[in-house]
């Protein structure tokens, strides 16, 4: 079956992860995002790509700081708060009644209900297509000892994953295959 071509990430999973921002004034910020990727090992670098429109953006543009929050699936049902588009300065992180923790290295606050958080300062910004790609170098990684052992137990954390619009993908499973 052939696809309008803008329709391809409907054949890919992606997991949802929440970025914290903060602004000038101190207000936080938080929204979902399914277009991310590691891009480096050394030094660590993870990208996502925004809306040039969002406040997640002008944010990062204003600060550089970021914290990229690994969501488990019991976010499912706040995606529809925290996607939406309050005025600026009105927090999504309060909205959806989520706790702010302070992060280790900078500014903006994690949020207390993920998994795993990434603090990560701005190195590189690319206008791409309709979207920024925003890369940030991870300057501090940390994980609930709970869900992780070698790697992150699937079966624990239950990262919710995003396909399109308002469908996503929970169950997923840790396999082990060989490497070269
Ligand atoms: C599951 C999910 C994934 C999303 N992924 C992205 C994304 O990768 N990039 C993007 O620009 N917007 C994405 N959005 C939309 C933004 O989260 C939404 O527009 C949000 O209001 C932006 O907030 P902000 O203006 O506070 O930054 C996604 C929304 C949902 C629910």
């Amino acid at each position: 079956m052939r696809l309008k071509p803008k329709d391809f990430m409907k054949l890919l999973i992606r997991p949802v992860i929440v970025v914290s921002t903060i602004s000038k004034e101190g207000v936080s910020n938080a929204a979902p995002f399914s277009f991310n990727s590691p891009v480096s090992f050394s030094p660590p670098i993870i990208a996502i790509f925004s809306n040039p429109k969002h406040d997640t953006w002008r944010n990062i543009k204003e600060n550089k700081e970021f914290v990229v929050n690994i969501i488990g699936e019991e976010f499912g049902p706040l995606m529809k708060i925290l996607e939406k588009d309050y005025p600026y300065g009105v927090s999504e992180i309060k909205e959806a009644n989520l706790t702010e923790e302070p992060s280790r290295k900078i500014r903006p606050p994690r949020i207390k209900e993920a998994f795993a958080w990434l603090e990560c300062k701005m190195i590189h910004s690319a206008v791409l297509g309709d979207h920024v790609l925003i890369a940030g170098e991870i300057i501090e990684a940390e994980v609930k000892s709970e869900v992780f052992d070698k790697v992150v137990l699937l079966e624990k954390a239950k990262p919710l994953c995003h396909i399109s619009g308002e469908y996503f993908s929970t169950p997923l499973t840790v396999s082990k295959f060989e490497r070269a």
